[in-house]
């Protein structure tokens, strides 16, 4: 296919997970409101063995179909299906399995009903929903049919004496009373009191629903010139309805879920990398990790140290030198968002790497500036940050998301102004929490007014509103373009203001490349 200048809206917005190497692939798919299907229908309850006869044929039709299914089982309106551990079936794409599997599943359904239902016509399309999930190791696989096939018991046992008691003459609610905390003993004993039915001799096929699989069966292929049989073992797709829990179905047939055979470069597989998502604005906000014990370390004043904060502007404001794509950047106390332009290629968008390099560069420009910020203090404990990545289609959502950060500064600030104001009066730390409890930022600006003649809107912008890194152009800074075009500069301006749409249309430029 010819790559027109459109195709980037494929290449660089359609991700089809790939699931991962190893791991035995199951797709469950499940009847979408088969209560009112099964009404419509008239299927009989609890059980009605023809919508499950056909339900075992579609999941056969599924293992010719698709060799690399190695196991199905199915209970009711739901069947599992596993493919075999290293299968390359599409690739592994999560999109194209699960919307075969439940596609397929479903036109056999309907191809295959007037076999099961020749005088019953199908009045409303049936249609399924699925899921796929990956399991490890032989160990969560056994386990998570043995959960299913527990399912089936439960919902079979209670559904047996529940349809037993309403057929008897019940109300559907008396039956549901009668049945209110019963264990599975009970269940068996009303059973067989009531109803003179033994559960076990009930059908294999409603107890313990259908497993489908290839078993080994003895066929004759021909006769020897004497007339005796040739008889040769063959896999042939069977349906059984066995108990799947124990031990003993596994132990006969261990070909089932064979481990795969991997050559050693199958390793490679697992790196599955993240590209975030292109013309998306992409933030990544660093925040130091215990800064409690750090600033307690390093005597920082409280509840602002002014020169830890002009110490994070500095590292903001190298990051901004570092990183060209970084447009905007925003921190207050121990934290800073970074806002990198739309269509930055900064390590081809590759999630962990952007994430792992401006964490260290940040770390690393921290403890460069520490000496310049704090020439009498030693950096006794090595400060760590954490960061994380967020992504915004739209300028709006950026700016939404900045606002909220300020707004979290306004509220940690305000409060902490006041909590340390009173302990420094001379209140226990816990009073003051509880002075605080529940008061709106009017209240604590009057108690900060009242108690302490302070005015909150007089303390320093750096701590009320955090502070803006951005470039912005500068006259004294002339750059020359060429033999006679000399142009400003730009140079990163950190400021205190608020970011609301005043600041943005002033600033506009910055989300305009
Ligand atoms: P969704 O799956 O959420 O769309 O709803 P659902 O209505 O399909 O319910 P769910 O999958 O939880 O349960 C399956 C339902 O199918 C049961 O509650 C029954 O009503 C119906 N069903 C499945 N098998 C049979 C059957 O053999 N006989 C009868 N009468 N009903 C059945
Ligand atoms: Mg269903």
């Amino acid at each position: 296919m010819a790559n027109s200048e459109y195709e980037y809206v494929k290449r660089e917005f359609e991700f089809d997970r790939r699931l991962p190497a190893s791991n035995w692939i199951v797709v469950r798919i499940d009847g979408c409101h088969f209560h009112r299907f099964s009404k419509i229908h008239a299927f009989e309850k609890p059980n009605d063995e023809n919508a499950l006869r056909l339900m075992n044929a579609c999941a056969t039709s599924m293992l010719e179909k698709f060799p690399d299914i190695v196991f199905a089982y199915g209970v009711s309106d739901e069947y599992s299906f596993v493919f075999r551990e290293e299968t390359e079936f599409y690739q592994r794409r999560e999109s194209k399995i699960l919307s075969i599997c439940v596609s397929y599943f479903t036109s056999v359904y309907g191809m295959k009903w007037k076999d099961f239902f020749p005088n019953k016509d199908l009045r409303e399309p049936p249609y399924f929903d699925g899921r796929v999930v990956c399991y490890p190791n032989m160990k969560t696989i056994h386990d998570y049919l043995a959960w299913r096939q527990v399912d089936c018991h439960i919902n079979n046992h209670y559904n047996t004496c529940f349809w037993m008691l309403v057929k008897s003459g019940k109300t559907e609610k008396e039956a549901q009373q009668t049945l209110k905390g019963t264990f599975s003993e009970d269940k068996n004993e009303l059973l067989s009191q009531q109803f003179q039915v033994n559960y076990e001799d009930e059908p294999a096929m409603f107890r313990k629903g259908s497993s489908v699989y290839r078993d080994k069966v003895e066929t004759k292929v021909k006769t020897d010139d004497y007339g005796n049989p040739i008889k040769r073992i063959r896999l042939a797709i069977t349906v059984s309805n066995l108990d799947i829990i124990g031990p003993e179905f596994w132990g006969k047939h261990q070909y089932i879920l064979q481990e795969g055979k991997y050559r050693y470069e199958y390793v490679k597989k697992f790196d599955d990398i993240r590209r975030l998502p292109c013309c998306n604005w992409i933030v990544v906000r660093i925040s130091a990790c215990q800064f409690d014990k750090f600033s307690l370390i390093h005597s920082f004043d409280k509840p602002n140290d002014e020169t830890a904060l002009s110490l994070m502007n500095a590292s903001a404001s190298l990051m901004m030198e570092q990183f060209p794509d970084i447009i905007f950047g925003y921190g207050f106390s121990n934290e800073y968002s970074f806002v990198f332009q739309e269509n930055t290629e900064l390590y081809q968008r590759n999630e962990r790497l952007i994430l792992s390099s401006c964490s260290s560069w940040f770390t690393s420009f921290y403890m460069m500036k520490w000496k310049e910020y704090f020439p009498s203090k030693e950096l006794v404990q090595p400060p760590k940050f954490e960061a994380e990545v967020l992504c915004y289609p739209k300028p709006k959502i950026v700016c939404d998301y900045l606002s909220w950060r300020q707004a979290e500064c306004h509220n940690r600030n305000q409060y902490n102004t006041c909590f340390w104001m009173l302990v420094k009066s001379g209140e226990d730390e816990n009073k003051a929490n509880e002075i605080l409890k529940g008061t709106l930022s009017k209240d604590k600006n009057e108690l900060l007014f009242q108690r302490f003649q302070m005015n909150y809107n007089n303390e320093p912008a750096m701590f009320r509103k955090g502070s803006c890194t951005y470039r912005q152009k500068c006259k004294w800074l002339q750059v020359k373009v060429s033999e006679d075009v000399v142009r400003d500069g730009w140079d990163v301006a950190v400021t205190h203001v608020d970011m609301g749409p005043d600041f943005w249309r002033k600033h506009i430029y910055i989300f305009d490349k």
